[in-house]
C-alpha cells in the first residue's frame, strides 16, 4: 500500500532551530531532485525497506515524509532510483536478511549507475556491521544510525554532493527533534513515538545499545501530534515505546506524567476512537494502568506482555525483575479486571544455561496464563550483551525445547481465539482480503482479525461484525 499525504509538511511556527535547519536542507534537496528529474525525464522513485519492530516502521514513515517532500515518488520495488534499508539487529537472522538484500540490489545498481543506496536503523549502530559494509558492500552511498535520523535531509544533500560513501553514526543523543514531515502508511491508523531508547538492559538484548538511553517525549508534543492526526482522519493510534510503562521518567517537573495518565489524556482526543500501546514490561505495569484500560472503552482490549521465560532462574539471569509467580499474578489481575482482554507475549528459548526443566516452567506459564498468542524465538547471541559471553546452549537442546513450546503455544492460542465465536465485535476495516477480493479484513479491539464480505469503501471505517467461524488465529464473519 502506498503512503498517504505528508504530515507537517510545512514548517510549524514554533519549530526548533534544528527543525528549521532541516527544512532548509529539504529545500536544497528539492533542487537536487528536480535536477535528477530533468535528467531522467520523469519523477525519481524511492523505496524504503523496513525490518524489525513498530519503531522502525514509524522511522520509515519519517524517511518517506522527507523523500516525498523533496520530490520522490514512493515505490515498493527495489528497482528504484533511491533504496533505503531501515535495518534491525535484534537477532542474527535480521542482520543476514539485510546482507542478502544488499547483494541483490548491487546487481540492480550495476545496470543503473545513478542509483543511490542508503542504510540506516539499529544494525548501523554496530561497528562490526559498518566495517563489513565498508569492506564488502562498496556500492552503498549513505549510512546513518538511529540517533541522527532527523538529519536525513541534510545527509541526503551530503550524499548527492559527494562521490564517496558517507557514514554518520552517533553513539547516543538526548535530542528529540519535533515537527518534521511524516508520510503515513495508512490514512486511518498511525503509530506515535512516546519515548525512545531503553534503560532495562535485559542481558540478551541489543536494543539499549543501538537505541540509546530512555527518553520520553513531552506530553504536550504527543497530544499535539495526536490532535493533528485526528484532524487528518486517523481513528486508531498506537503509542510506541520499548517499555511504555516507564513513560515520563526524566520529564521536567511541570510536565510530569505517568503512562496511565498519558493514556487517559490521549483518550480525551475526540475523533480518536481506539488507542493501542506497545510494549509493556511486566515489572512496571501498574494497577493505575489496569484501571485506566478497564474504564476507557477507547483503549484496545489487548496487552502485549513479554514473558521471555517462565523460569525464575532464567528470569534472574535475563535481568527481568519479576518471577513466574508474580507474572502469573499480574495476568490474573488483568484478566479479572478486564475479562475480554487478549494477552500476547514474547518468549525466548535457548538462553544461556537454560535446561529442559526451565522450559517446563515456561510451558506451565503458557498454559496457566492462556496467552492469546505468543511470538517464540530461539535465543540469538548478540555481541556486546552480557549473555553473549556466557555458556551457550547447543541447538540439539534448544531446538526440541522450542518445538515443544510452540506446540503448546499454538494449542492455547487456538483455544483462546475461539472464545468469541458467535459474538458481535466492532472492527476497524483495514484492507481488502489478500486471497479473496470479495472479503475485507477488519481488526478487533483485541487485535484479532476477521474477514467478512464487503467492499473497498469500508476501509478506514468501523463496522459491527458477527464472528461466525473461528479459523485458528482469525474469524470469518458477516457485517450486522
Ligand atoms: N521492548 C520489548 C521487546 C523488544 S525486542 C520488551 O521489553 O519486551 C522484541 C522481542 O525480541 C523481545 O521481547 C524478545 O523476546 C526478542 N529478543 C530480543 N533479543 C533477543 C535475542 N538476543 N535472541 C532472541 N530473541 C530476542
Ligand atoms: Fe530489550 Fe529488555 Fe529493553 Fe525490551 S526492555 S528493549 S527486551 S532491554
Ligand atoms: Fe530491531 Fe531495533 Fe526494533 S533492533 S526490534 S528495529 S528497536
Amino acid at each position: 500500500m502506498s503512503s498517504n499525504e505528508v504530515l507537517h509538511s510545512e514548517l510549524s511556527q514554533n519549530a526548533s532551530e534544528e527543525t528549521k535547519r532541516q527544512f532548509a536542507f529539504m529545500e536544497k534537496a528539492t533542487a537536487y531532485v528536480e535536477e535528477l528529474s530533468k535528467e531522467l525525464g520523469r519523477k525519481p522513485t524511492a523505496c524504503v525497506v523496513t525490518f524489525g519492530c513498530q519503531m522502525n516502521a514509524r522511522d520509515s514513515e519519517k524517511l518517506l515524509g522527507i523523500l516525498k517532500k523533496i520530490g520522490y515518488e514512493e515505490v515498493e520495488s527495489e528497482d528504484a532510483d533511491f533504496v533505503i534499508y531501515n535495518t534491525c539487529t535484534v537477532r542474527d537472522n535480521a542482520d543476514q536478511r539485510v546482507y542478502g538484500r544488499l547483494g541483490y540490489v548491487s546487481g540492480i545498481k550495476k545496470k543503473k549507475p545513478h542509483m543511490k543506496i542508503a542504510l540506516c536503523g539499529c544494525m548501523m549502530q554496530e561497528q562490526s556491521a559498518i566495517e563489513k559494509i565498508q569492506k564488502s558492500y562498496r556500492h552503498v552511498d549513505l549510512i546513518f544510525g538511529t540517533h541522527n535520523i532527523f538529519k536525513f535531509a541534510e545527509l541526503y544533500c551530503t550524499m548527492i554532493e559527494s562521490e564517496r560513501m558517507i557514514i554518520d553514526i552517533w553513539k547516543d543523543t538526548d535530542q528529540i527533534v519535533e515537527d518534521l514531515p511524516i508520510a503515513r502508511k495508512y490514512s486511518f491508523k498511525s503509530g506515535i513515538n512516546i519515548m525512545f531508547g531503553c534503560n532495562n538492559f535485559c542481558t540478551y538484548c541489543i536494543v539499549p545499545y543501538v537505541r540509546g538511553r530512555e527518553r520520553s517525549r513531552n506530553p504536550k508534543d504527543i497530544i499535539r501530534e495526536i490532535e493533528y492526526l485526528a484532524e487528518d482522519g486517523v481513528k486508531e493510534i498506537m503509542l510506541l515505546g520499548q517499555n511504555v510503562n516507564s513513560y515520563g521518567k526524566g520529564l521536567p517537573e511541570s510536565d510530569q506524567m505517568s503512562f496511565a495518565q498519558l493514556l487517559e489524556e490521549v483518550c480525551k482526543v475526540e475523533k480518536i476512537e481506539r488507542v493501542r500501546f506497545m510494549t509493556s514490561h511486566p515489572k512496571d505495569l501498574s494497577d493505575g494502568l489496569i484501571e485506566v484500560i478497564a474504564n476507557n472503552e477507547k483503549v484496545a482490549r489487548h496487552i502485549h506482555l513479554p514473558l521471555q521465560s517462565g523460569s525464575d532462574e532464567i528470569l534472574k539471569k535475563m535481568n527481568r525483575h519479576y518471577t513466574k509467580e508474580s507474572f502469573l499474578a499480574l495476568v490474573d489481575k488483568i484478566r479479572t479486571r478486564i475479562p475480554d482482554v487478549s494477552i500476547t507475549t514474547d518468549i525466548i528459548v535457548g538462553f544461556p544455561y537454560e535446561t529442559d526443566a526451565d522450559v517446563d516452567d515456561t510451558i506451565d506459564v503458557v498454559k496457566k496464563a492462556k496467552f492469546d498468542n505468543a511470538f517464540t524465538f530461539i535465543y540469538s547471541k548478540r555481541t556486546g550483551t552480557p549473555a553473549a559471553s556466557w555458556e551457550q546452549v547447543p541447538e540439539s537442546v534448544s531446538k526440541p525445547n522450542f518445538d515443544r513450546l510452540l506446540k503448546v503455544v499454538q494449542e492455547t492460542a487456538k483455544e483462546q481465539a475461539s472464545r468469541f465465536t458467535g459474538q458481535t465485535h466492532r472492527v476497524l476495516v483495514e484492507d481488502i482480503n489478500e486471497q479473496d477480493s470479495s472479503l475485507v479484513t477488519g481488526r478487533m479491539s483485541n487485535n484479532t482479525l476477521v474477514h467478512f464480505p464487503g467492499s473497498a469503501d469500508l476501509i478506514g471505517n468501523f463496522a459491527d461484525v458477527s464472528l461466525d467461524e473461528c479459523h485458528g488465529f482469525y474469524y470469518i464473519g458477516h457485517m450486522i
